[in-house]
């Protein structure tokens, strides 16, 4: 199983759409795909206590330990992925570990690219995650109300996707 992770909280999130995309494109392929939505599953902050004991952290948790891979599509906020998704992690802690994953974010300019490389360095030191070196990174103008529709964007996803089912593959085999 593939778990998409989409963590912006916004009501008409870029990020969802490519979360969406991916999410399609994997379902296309005849992956079996999950989607966790942090905007319809809010999730307590991280106390590093009592959290741990919310139901639905404890159904991220258990859908990260499934999952094969996990595809984190996160808005790029100062500079990071947002505090959601970086909360969501600290609630799912080891679940996280030996994961293969995918980060895909929307950003508001071109100067952030290097937003994922916090949240990709958590993950490889922290839980000995293997990161896929193909980001994506889309801005305002690859989308159309609820669409992307920026076919470079879309070629990366394609590529993401290959890559994640390549790895897969050999991890698994
Ligand atoms: C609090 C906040 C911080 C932001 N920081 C950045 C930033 O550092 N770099 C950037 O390119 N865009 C930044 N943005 C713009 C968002 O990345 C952009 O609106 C993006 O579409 C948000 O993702 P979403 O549509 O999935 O919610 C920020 C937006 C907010 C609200």
């Amino acid at each position: 199983m593939i778990l998409v992770l989409s963590a912006s909280l916004h009501p008409d999130s870029r990020s969802r759409i490519l979360a969406n995309v991916a999410k399609s494109k994997l379902e296309e392929i005849s992956q079996n795909v999950v989607m966790f939505d942090l905007a319809n599953k809010p999730l307590p902050m991280c106390d590093g206590m009592t959290c741990y004991g919310d139901p639905n952290a404890q159904e991220l948790a258990s859908l990260i330990e499934q999952a094969d891979a996990v595809l984190l599509a996160s808005p790029v906020y100062n500079y990071d992925v947002n505090a959601a998704a970086k909360n969501a992690i600290e609630l799912t802690g080891k679940a996280w570990t030996n994961k293969l994953v995918g980060i895909l974010l929307a950003a508001g300019g071109p100067g952030s690219y290097m937003s994922a490389m916090g949240v990709a360095n958590s993950l490889m030191l922290d839980f000995r995650c293997l990161v896929v070196p193909r980001f994506i990174y889309a801005l305002g103008d690859s989308f159309q109300g609820n669409a992307l529709v920026d076919p470079q964007i879309d070629e990366r996803v394609n590529e993401l996707i290959e890559e994640i089912i390549r790895l897969k593959t050999a991890i698994t085999s």
